[in-house]
C-alpha cells in the first residue's frame, strides 16, 4: 500500500465526519456518562483522605460513617454513568458499523469495472469486515475507557495540587514525560502496525484464490507449491506482528515505571513531611490512589493506541474505497436512445492501461443495423470479449466512438444502456438459488411461461424438465451442480429474459454440441423486436450465417464481411476455415 502523505490523508478521512455528524448526540451524551463516572472516581480518594484525617485521627465515629454513606452515594452515581456510557457505546458504535458497511457495500456497487479493479476480492472483503470492524472498536473503546485517560489524568493532577500544592508537582512532572513516552511509541508503531494490516490483507487473498483454484490445484497435485506459498504469507503477517508487538514491548513496562518512580518520590516527600508535621496522612493515601489511577489511566492508553493505529490505517483503507474516484462520468443530461436498433463503431481504441502503449483494440470501425447478426471470430487473446465488453460500456473506450441505438454511449444513461444491451458472457456466473430465481435475474416479473419460453430457445427447457424438481431445482454456489453446457444454457435464457436490442454471446455455446448450438442459434435468428445479435465464436459454424463477420488479430479487425466475402478477402479467415475443416498440413 503505497504510504500516502499529510494531505492526501486529510483527504481520505474526510468521508468519517459524515458519521460524526450523524452520531453527535448519542456519542457527546456517551463521553458525558463517561465524564460523570470519572469524576465520582477522583472525588473518592479526596473524600477518603477526609475519613483518615478528620474521622479516624478525632475517632469521630459518626463521621466517619457520615462520609461512607457519601462515598456509597458516589459509588452509585458512577454506576449510572457507567451503566449509561455503556449501553449508548453499543448502540451508536454498532449502527456506526452497519451504516459503514452499507455505504462501503454502495460505493463499491457504483465503482465502474476500471475502478473497481483497482482494489483485489480478497482486499475489499477485508475493509468491508475487519477493516470496519477496527473502526468500530476504536469508536466504542473512545466511548468507554479512553477518553478516561485523558480525563483522570488532569483531573488527578488538579485534586493533587487542590490538596497539597508541592506533592501535586509530582504528578505535574510524571505525566508530561509518560507523553512523550506516548508521542514516541505513536511514531514508532504507525508503520508496524500498517504493515502488519497489509500482511492481513495478503493472507486473505492468499486464502481466497486457494479456495477459489481448489479443484485446479488437485487435479495438478501443486498442493506443496500452494502450502509453500500460504507459509510464506502466513509467517509474514506472524513475523509482522511479532516484529510490532517486540516493538511495543518497552511501552507498558517504560510508562509503569515512570509512575511508579512518581509513587516513590510521593512517599519518599510525604514521609518527611508527615513528619514534620506539613502534611497529613490521608493526604499522603489520597496521593498514591490518584497515582494509581494516572497509572492504570495510561495504561490504558497503550491499548488507545494500538486501537488508534489500527483503526488509522483501517481508516485509510476504507477511504481508499470511498474516495475512489471513476474516471468513468454519468453525463449530466443523458440522451434516450433512439427507437431504431442500430450499433456503430467508429475508431475505436482500448488500452487496459490509462496511457498505455499496448492497446487491446485499435482503431475498431463496423456498424450494423436492426436484425442482424455480427460474427466474432479470431484466435485467443485477439480481443474479442474485450470489444463487446465495451458495448454495455463495463469500460470507456480509449479513442473513437460507439453509438448504441443513433446515441453515443458515452452520452446515454448507463441504467437505460444496460437494460437494452445483455450480454452472455464467456464464464456464466450463476447464484446460489433456484433455477427459476436465477432465471428472473433477466427479469423479475417474468411469468413462468416466459421463462420456459427464453429456455426454450436457450434449448434449457428440455433438461430443466427432466431434474427432479424442474425450475425449482437449488444451485449451489456458482451453479456447481450443472454441467458447463448446462450453465451456459442457463445464462443464455437468463439474458433472453431482458428481451434485449443487442445480445452478445461471448462464446458462451463453447461447451454445447454442435447440433444444440444449431437450435439455438435458429431460435435467436427468430426473435421477436429484431435485436442485434453478436456472436463470439471459436468454431467457422458458429457464425458462418451471420451478416457480417469480423476476422480479428492481435487487437484489430482484419477482415470484415460474409463468410463468402472473407473466403476471398481475408487469410486470417482462410487459415482458420483450413484449421477447422481439417486441412491443415494438408
Ligand atoms: N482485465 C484485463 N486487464 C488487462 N488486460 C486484459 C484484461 N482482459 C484482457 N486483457 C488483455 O487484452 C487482450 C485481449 O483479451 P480478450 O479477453 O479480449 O481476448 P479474447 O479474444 O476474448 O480471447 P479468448 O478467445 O481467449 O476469450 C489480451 O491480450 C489480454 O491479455
Ligand atoms: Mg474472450
Amino acid at each position: 500500500m503505497m504510504e500516502l502523505n499529510g494531505i492526501e490523508r486529510e483527504m481520505s478521512m474526510s468521508y468519517l465526519n459524515r458519521y460524526m455528524k450523524r452520531y453527535r448526540i448519542p456519542f457527546f451524551a456517551a463521553l458525558a456518562f463517561l465524564t460523570l463516572e470519572a469524576l465520582c472516581d477522583l472525588i473518592q480518594p479526596a473524600v477518603m483522605s477526609r475519613v483518615v484525617d478528620v474521622g479516624i485521627r478525632n475517632r469521630d465515629m459518626s463521621y466517619v460513617l457520615h462520609m461512607g454513606f457519601i462515598m456509597l452515594g458516589i459509588t452509585g452515581v458512577g454506576a449510572i454513568g457507567a451503566v449509561g456510557r455503556n449501553i449508548l457505546s453499543s448502540v451508536v458504535s454498532q449502527h456506526f458499523a452497519a451504516d459503514l458497511r452499507m455505504d462501503l457495500y454502495k460505493k463499491i456497487q457504483t465503482l465502474s469495472y476500471a475502478a473497481a479493479r483497482r482494489f483485489d476480492t480478497g482486499s475489499l472483503v477485508t475493509r468491508l469486515t475487519n477493516d470496519v470492524t477496527q473502526l468500530v472498536n476504536f469508536a466504542n473503546g473512545l466511548m468507554r475507557i479512553f477518553a478516561k485517560a485523558p480525563i483522570l489524568c488532569a483531573g488527578s493532577i488538579i485534586m493533587a495540587i487542590l490538596l497539597d500544592p508541592p506533592a501535586g508537582l509530582v504528578l505535574v512532572a510524571v505525566v508530561p514525560c509518560v507523553a512523550v513516552i506516548i508521542l514516541i511509541e505513536i511514531r514508532r508503531g504507525y508503520p508496524l502496525f500498517s504493515r502488519v494490516q497489509s500482511a492481513v490483507d495478503a493472507l486473505n487473498e492468499k486464502i481466497r484464490t486457494y479456495l477459489q483454484t481448489i479443484r485446479v490445484v488437485k487435479a495438478f497435485n501443486r498442493f506443496k507449491e500452494e502450502k509453500g506459498r500460504f507459509e510464506e504469507k502466513n509467517t509474514g503477517l506472524c513475523k509482522a506482528q511479532a516484529h510490532a508487538m517486540k516493538t511495543m514491548a518497552l511501552f507498558s513496562p517504560s510508562v509503569l515505571m515512570v509512575v511508579n518512580l512518581g509513587i516513590v518520590v510521593v512517599l519518599w516527600m510525604g514521609g518527611l513531611r508527615v513528619n514534620s508535621g506539613a502534611l497529613e496522612v490521608g493526604k499522603v493515601i489520597a496521593f498514591l490512589n490518584y497515582m494509581t489511577q494516572i497509572s492504570f489511566a495510561l495504561t490504558t492508553v497503550f491499548m488507545v493506541f494500538v486501537r488508534f493505529v489500527r483503526a488509522r490505517a483501517s481508516a485509510e483503507r476504507v477511504g481508499e474505497v470511498m474516495n475512489a474516484e471513476d474516471t468513468m462520468k454519468e453525463p449530466v443530461s443523458p440522451i434516450s436512445l433512439k427507437k431504431k436498433t442500430s450499433l456503430r463503431f467508429s475508431h475505436v481504441s482500448f488500452s487496459y492501461k490509462t496511457g498505455g502503449e499496448d492497446r487491446a483494440l485499435k482503431d475498431i470501425s463496423f456498424s450494423c443495423d436492426a436484425g442482424q447478426t455480427v460474427g466474432i471470430l479470431g484466435s485467443t487473446g485477439s480481443g474479442k470479449s474485450t470489444l463487446v465488453n465495451l458495448i454495455p460500456r463495463f469500460y470507456d473506450s480509449t479513442a473513437g466512438s460507439i453509438e448504441v441505438c443513433g446515441v453515443d454511449i458515452q452520452q446515454a444513461n448507463t441504467e437505460e444502456l444496460r437494460k437494452n444491451v445483455a450480454m452472455v458472457p464467456q464464464k456464466s456466473t450463476l447464484f446460489s438459488g433456484t433455477i427459476l430465481e436465477n432465471l428472473r435475474w433477466g427479469d423479475q416479473n417474468a411469468t413462468l411461461e416466459q421463462v420456459q419460453e427464453a429456455s426454450n430457445i436457450a434449448q434449457a427447457h428440455e433438461f430443466i424438465s427432466n431434474l427432479p424438481n424442474g425450475y425449482e431445482t437449488y444451485l449451489g454456489q456458482g451453479g456447481v451442480n450443472l454441467s458447463g453446457g448446462q450453465k451456459q444454457r442457463l445464462a443464455i435464457a437468463r439474458a433472453l429474459l431482458r428481451h434485449p436490442r443487442i445480445f452478445i454471446l461471448d462464446d458462451c455455446t463453447s461447451a454445447v454440441d454442435a447440433l444444440t448450438e444449431k437450435k439455438i442459434r435458429a431460435g435467436l435468428s427468430a426473435l421477436p423486436g429484431a435485436p442485434i445479435c453478436i456472436v463470439i465464436a471459436q468454431r467457422i459454424a458458429s457464425v458462418m450465417q451471420a451478416n457480417r463477420i469480423l476476422a480479428m488479430e492481435d487487437g484489430k479487425v482484419v477482415g470484415s464481411g460474409t463468410h463468402q466475402e472473407l473466403l476471398k478477402s481475408c487469410m486470417t479467415y482462410r487459415d482458420i476455415c483450413a484449421s477447422q475443416s481439417g486441412r491443415v498440413g494438408a
